[in-house]
């Protein structure tokens, strides 16, 4: 099982970036604390930041056959990036919306995603702690997929040996 992280642009500046909103945690011990978790709960994470548009639909395109999950704060590009949603679309992987402020209690131009309808779900409001939230919602969502592969597997076996 293997969860890529994605991290859109300004978020390298967390820990220097308006802390009033953001907080303290610098990016890297946020991804400190979900490798922990990974680690513990046997998952491969792997971790993309970029300020660059073109770059997070390169990595969400690479995902085809190399995850099964997908965590992403496209950061400002949510509120404006049809090619990180088509992306996101395109790719057909469990995707979790993370945005560490409550984007709804802000300025009116963040109260919208455009990424949210393609996406399983959204974890907001809850700073870094929301990026582990992700983790055990990820980590919940690909098991429950396992879990029905399997069983539609066995279904079809017995189905065939039926026939024979
Ligand atoms: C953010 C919210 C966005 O509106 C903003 O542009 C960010 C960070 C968040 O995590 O709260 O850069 O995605």
């Amino acid at each position: 099982m293997k969860i890529v992280v994605i991290q859109g642009p300004n978020l390298n500046m967390l820990g220097i970036r308006e802390q009033n909103i953001y907080g303290p945690m610098k990016l890297e011990d946020i991804h400190k604390q979900m490798k922990g978790f990974a680690e513990q709960n046997k998952v491969d994470i792997e971790f993309f930041q970029s300020n660059l548009e073109g770059e997070i639909v390169d990595r969400i395109q690479e995902c085809i056959g190399d995850a099964d999950g997908i965590i992403i704060n496209a950061a400002a590009y949510t509120h404006t990036s049809i090619a990180i949603r088509d992306a996101i679309a395109a790719v057909q992987l469990p995707t979790l919306e993370v945005h560490l402020s409550n984007i709804h209690q802000r300025e009116e131009f963040r109260h919208k995603s455009l990424l949210a309808p393609v996406c399983a779900g959204q974890i907001i409001g809850m700073g870094p702690f929301g990026y582990h939230l992700a983790m055990v919602g990820m980590t919940q969502i690909l098991s429950e997929v396992a879990a029905m592969r399997e069983h539609q597997a066995k279904t079809q076996a017995a189905a065939q040996q039926q026939q024979q």
